[in-house]
């Protein structure tokens, strides 16, 4: 008896270490639960949780592999009362108990007698039930049998359990890497994207630090990671810090973390971000809205390579390298004495400058299609293939859009969400966009370059009015036919 009991305990054993396949896990248990019960046959049937059905594994049977997933109605049978009352349940002649459904018996092909059934069950879910059938000699199950499936049923649900939150963990982490391998995808052909991503992999090789310039959506979080993600420091933490957002208290407790009862709330000791992203990369988004006062701290860092938290006065020697960013004019800002200039040179070892995205119009096809692409790739199954018409797609390139790689994205999923057919018409884009005048175009342009913008826009819209009809559109517009010629050659209307 001794003897039989530690051989159970083995098997057992075994099912808590055996894998974290739910699948091969589900085989391992029926397999077991047949040895150790002395069955003639068992399933395992899993609930689901919405509906209540039962959905089988089956051990035993000539059918099983056919039948595998048959399911019960909720409550249906011994196994669906045993799955809703979450007790367990011996029946020793199923003929004379009504609970009995004949449904599982004739799915497995075998003849009943009596049934032993148990929930697997951790805490108050239930993940589903395990059936036994008879002795292999067919003899019924009794009460002792009952309470040995009830004991092996408890460690068969944790470790089933334990499968299903692997699995979705497993699932959800690759869900996530993908959306990032996917957010951090560059696009670009034009030269000067080649020569920035050029750039940007030199530096990523060396421990250099680089201040990243450019207006708001032209790609600068993404080129720090780009950098980051092709640097030797690539496995170890990358680690972003708005400065713009915080006050000058909390970046400093933020980056230099801060020693128990350095001020009122300081309730433990805490690392911060300098020492959390310690061998890997910090990235300073926003650095020129950080006040003089924290610019000298930054400095320091540079210099000496040591942090000391808030409160302490311990140096901590950190290996982080620094990549920083910021949409303001920054040798105006050290001119104005915003930005110190010690720690501009500090930072301006090398210095990744992106265009906007006016200046690189060739690539804007491109990112369209790419943008296009991914929001009906992830905007749900079933979606129809949608492309910009010639006109939207003029819009687009020829419109200097402020909020650059940015508002490109954004004007492109709302124009999927909202729009109807397959073709994004002019319509479909922002209004901002769609209805140009002299009001939309950006602040920041040269009073030539709006002049630019204006007049090629008109120029294209007076010929088109004339079905392209030069002399026809400089009478309109009261000009040479020569000069209105050179203008149209000139701005590539
Ligand atoms: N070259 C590019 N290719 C593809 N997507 C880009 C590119 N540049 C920027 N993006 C996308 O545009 C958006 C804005 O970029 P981001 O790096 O946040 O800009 P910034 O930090 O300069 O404001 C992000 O969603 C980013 O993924
Ligand atoms: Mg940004």
């Amino acid at each position: 008896m001794r003897n039989s009991s530690i051989k159970i305990i083995k098997d057992i054993t075994e099912i808590v270490n055996s894998t974290i396949n739910l699948n091969n896990l589900l085989d391992v248990i029926i397999a077991t639960a047949t040895k150790i019960m002395n069955a003639k046959a068992s399933s395992l049937l899993l609930r689901d949780e919405k509906t209540g059905k039962l959905f089988f594994h089956i051990a035993t049977g000539e059918k099983k592999d056919e039948i595998k997933y048959f399911e019960l109605e909720k409550g249906e049978g011994i196994a669906g009362w045993v799955a809703e009352h979450g007790t367990p349940l011996l029946v020793e002649n199923v003929r004379e108990d009504p609970r009995w459904s004949s449904k599982i018996s004739a799915a497995i092909d075998f003849s009943t007698l009596s049934i032993a059934c148990a929930p697997l069950k951790v805490g108050d879910t239930i993940l589903g039930v395990i059936e036994i059938i008879d002795h292999i000699d067919g003899t019924p199950l009794t009460q002792d049998d009952l309470d040995l499936l009830n004991a092996f049923s408890e460690v068969a649900a944790l470790s089933i359990l334990r499968a299903k939150i692997y699995s979705f963990v497993n699932k959800e982490n690759e869900r996530l890497r993908e959306a990032l391998v996917e957010k951090s995808k560059i696009v670009g052909e034009s030269q000067i994207m080649k020569k920035i991503i050029s750039d940007c992999s030199k530096v990523a090789h060396s421990n250099a630090t680089a201040l990243i310039t450019g207006g708001s959506g032209t790609g600068k979080e993404l080129f720090a990671r780009f950098i980051h993600n092709s640097s030797p420091r690539k496995d170890a933490p990358y680690i972003t810090v708005n400065c713009g957002a915080l006050t000058e208290t909390l970046l400093e407790s933020e980056l230099f973390g801060y020693e128990k009862g350095a001020f009122t709330g300081a309730y433990a000791q805490k690392i911060g971000l300098f020492e959390a992203a310690d061998k890997g990369t910090l990235f300073l988004d926003e650095i020129g809205e950080t006040s003089l006062g924290m610019q000298v701290k930054l400095l320091r860092v540079l210099q000496e390579g040591v942090i000391t938290r808030v409160g302490g006065t311990r140096p901590i020697k950190v290996d982080v390298r620094l990549l920083a960013a910021t949409n303001r004019n920054v040798e105006e800002l050290v001119k104005e004495k915003l930005f110190r200039e010690d720690l501009y040179y500090r930072l301006n070892v090398v210095r990744i400058k992106l265009p906007r995205l006016s200046e690189r119009k060739e690539d804007i096809p491109l990112l369209a299609k790419y943008f296009l692409e991914r929001f009906q790739r992830t905007s749900g199954a079933g979606r129809r293939a949608v492309e910009l018409s010639p006109e939207a797609m003029e819009i687009l390139v020829n419109n200097d859009l402020p909020g650059n790689i940015r508002q490109l994205e954004n004007a492109l999923e709302r124009a999927v969400i909202m729009g109807s057919g397959p073709v994004i018409r002019p319509s479909d884009l922002p209004r901002e966009l769609s209805e140009r005048g002299p009001n939309s175009l950006a602040v920041g342009l040269t009073l030539k370059e709006a002049q630019d913008v204006f007049k090629r826009d008109f120029l294209r819209r007076t010929l088109e009015s004339v079905e392209g009809s030069k002399t026809k559109a400089a009478s309109m517009l009261d000009i040479q036919r020569t000069y209105l010629s050179r203008l149209v050659k000139e701005l590539g209307v």
